[in-house]
């Protein structure tokens, strides 16, 4: 037997397909076993089934790991995070602009040391795996240090991760603006080390359209059609202040959409933060080029910046991912993040379920930044990436837990209730790399 090679016995969740809006999920998209049987092996999963089915398949003397009475979902996937303001989270700014030039920008000048940057980097990672999160996008600051200090870390720990340097020319302070196009080959050298090495993804990185020249626009617009296998990730339409702020800096475009349009900045790779003050015209166009929007409801009502509109989003087919946003963000955990988005729907007359929530969290995520032939699910051949739930992790949660009949009601008190310490491990490329210290 191959020495990797290890069984996990639980109750394993994982989704197939969307569970579409219901109350129940649609049928075959929701893969469930009582008693199932994780097989992994070199780092991959390589089998899994009900445990009585597989074991007979099972090589003598393989490791099991019992977690019978424990839930095994694939890792949560974070399509939007800064990891360079994860110590200003929480800092009291009012509304975006002002939180930006008080908090976000002064902190952000600080990981131009590539030593200040990799502790972060990895203090960061902890916390990502302390809450179940196995892969995120990430914004780095302006410094390519900062960059290469994440990547470093993401790498010596095998996380599959996507990160970039932020790209931000102008209306910042002078101490991270980078030079137009100094900013472009900077981004192309660590595209160079980094897209495509171990489980690394590059994803280009202009801020958003306040901070970046057209010049500087155009330039990231030529990186992504000279390589399409690279991501991008910005802002979009967060806050109405910074709606007027982009309309007079850019009266040539007839939205806010446009700038990045007339750029070349919208395609399949794209993920725009946030989206929140969008007409369905816009939301048209994302759809059409296979964008996703990142949904960020912790973040959006600590700001104050908007209701996220999940539903007309997918009445035009537009892919929404979901995302802690911090250091605007309130909480790294994707239990939490799915509470607060629970929260906006029903503010909204548009209540989540846990289906779709953890559908979103995992596969969904997955899908929309074309990683789900890697992650996002429970099967054979892919990276073996998951967390170990604790359902009755608390003695507040194991009394809910009890009185829960359904697979339904159970996901959803969960979703309510859960945080860091529903988390009793987290596993990243077939290797148990976080384990909750028992009160
Ligand atoms: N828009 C431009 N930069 C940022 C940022 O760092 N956080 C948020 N929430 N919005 C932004
Ligand atoms: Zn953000």
């Amino acid at each position: 037997t191959n020495n990797d090679s290890r069984v996990i016995r639980a109750e394993l969740l994982s989704f197939d397909a969307d569970p579409g809006e219901g109350d129940n999920p649609a049928e075959g998209s929701v893969r469930h076993y009582t008693d199932g049987a994780l097989w992994l092996e070199n780092g991959r999963i390589k089998a899994i089934d009900d445990y009585a089915t597989l074991a007979p398949r099972l090589p003598e003397g393989i490791e099991t790991v019992d977690h019978r009475g424990k839930l095994v979902m694939p890792g949560f996937i974070d399509s939007h995070v800064h990891y360079v303001q994860l110590e200003i989270m929480a800092s009291y700014g009012r509304q975006l602009l002002d939180w930006l030039n008080d908090y976000t920008f002064p902190e952000e000048c600080r990981f131009a040391q590539y030593e200040h940057a990799l502790a972060l980097s990895n203090a960061f990672l902890d916390e990502m795996l302390r809450v179940g999160t196995t892969t995120a996008q990430v914004f780095c600051s302006s410094h390519p240090d900062s960059a290469d200090a994440f990547f470093t870390a993401s790498s010596k720990r095998n996380l599959r991760m996507l990160a970039g340097k932020v790209l931000m020319d102008r209306n910042a302070p002078e101490a991270l603006c980078d030079d137009t196009l100094g900013g472009i080959r900077d981004t192309e050298r660590l595209i160079a080390d980094w897209h495509g090495t171990r489980r690394l993804g590059y994803s280009l990185t202009p801020r958003f359209a306040p901070t970046s020249t057209r010049e500087q626009l155009d330039a990231t617009g030529g990186l992504l059609r000279n390589d399409p296998s690279l991501w991008l990730q910005t802002h979009l339409s967060e806050n109405t202040g910074e709606l007027d702020w982009v309309a007079e800096l850019f009266p040539d475009s007839h939205d806010y959409l446009h700038v990045y349009e007339q750029s070349g900045l919208v395609g399949p790779r794209s993920t725009f933060a946030h989206g929140i003050h969008l007409d369905q015209d816009m939301r048209r166009r994302l759809a059409e080029r296979g964008a996703n929007l990142a949904f960020c409801p912790s973040s959006n009502l600590f700001l104050g910046s908007g209701l996220f509109d999940r539903l007309a989003a997918r009445e035009v087919g537009l892919d929404i991912t979901y995302a802690s946003d911090v250091g605007g963000g309130t909480d790294l955990s994707g239990l939490a993040t799915l509470k607060a988005a629970y929260q906006v729907g029903q503010l909204r007359g548009q209540p989540l379920t846990a289906w779709q929530g953890l559908y979103g969290l995992t596969l969904g995520n997955a899908k929309a930044l074309s990683l789900d032939d890697k992650i996002g699910r429970l099967a054979p051949d892919l990276e073996a990436d998951f967390v170990v739930l604790d359902p009755e992790a608390t003695p507040l949660l194991a009394r809910r837990h009890a009185r829960c009949r359904t697979l339904g009601e159970r996901l959803f008190a969960l979703m309510m209730l859960g945080d860091d310490r529903s988390i009793l491990e987290t596993w990243a490329g077939g290797k148990c790399q976080h384990r909750r210290e028992q009160a």
